[in-house]
């Protein structure tokens, strides 16, 4: 018989999570006698229980339904894994530290791949004292434009959004060295690499499709 919980996930779970059946009748607000009979496919608990279930025993109600538990071993919770996600229709920009499945204005987001930038899309660096002038020569039309620039670290992120008819261009404080992201709304995500350090006195280090100038 198909039920929505089987006994052997309840049990597996609680001894997963080092629980006595009393442990967790009492996490519940139910008696010790009732998860004995739920572990022994006596009986179910009921439906109104399976969210208190679920928090008894530190997973999701979808977790706990499918039997399908998602331990956290932080395998996609990496900067260098980051990835954008870009409404098409209203142009929110979500950040996720991998892969995620993520909705809004009723469509499914799809992580954006970065490129390296083409020509229209270059992405100038100029160290401007203890910063980073980051500038495109693109549009920037209502319809053609660069949304925003990114500058992504191991250790954090920061995203400038950009509007039409200003100018596509952010000033970042230099830090560790990353990754720099620009997004255009047509032509997708653009990534370089972070300049290297500059020497005092030093011309700056060019990146990949991109150019940096010290003053
Ligand atoms: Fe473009």
């Amino acid at each position: 018989m198909n039920t929505y919980l089987t006994a052997e996930t309840i049990r597996g779970l609680r001894e997963q999570r080092g629980l006595t059946q009393r442990a967790l009748a009492e996490r519940v607000g139910v008696t010790d006698k009732a998860v004995s009979k739920w572990e022994s496919g006596r009986g179910l608990p009921d439906i109104s229980l399976v969210e208190s279930l679920a928090e008894a025993l530190g997973i999701s109600v979808a977790e706990l339904l499918t039997g399908d538990v998602r331990e956290n071993a932080n395998r996609a919770g990496n900067m260098t894994r980051m990835r954008f996600y870009v409404c098409p229709i209203c142009g929110n920009v979500v950040t996720a530290l991998g892969e995620g499945s993520f909705s809004c204005c009723g469509s499914t987001l799809l992580p954006q791949e970065a490129e390296e930038p083409d020509e229209a899309h270059a992405i100038a660096v100029e160290s401007v004292e203890d910063d980073w002038h980051i500038s495109i020569d693109h549009p920037m039309a209502k319809d053609h434009f660069i949304s925003f620039i990114a500058y992504v670290t191991t250790g954090g992120i920061e995203l400038h959004k950009l509007y039409p008819e200003q100018p596509a261009e952010a000033r970042i404080r230099r830090g560790q060295s990353g990754q720099i992201y620009a997004y255009c709304n047509r032509h997708g995500l653009f990534r370089i690499p972070t300049p290297k350090r500059e020497r005092r006195g030093a011309p700056g280090v060019l990146p990949h499709y991109g150019r940096v100038e010290s003053r």
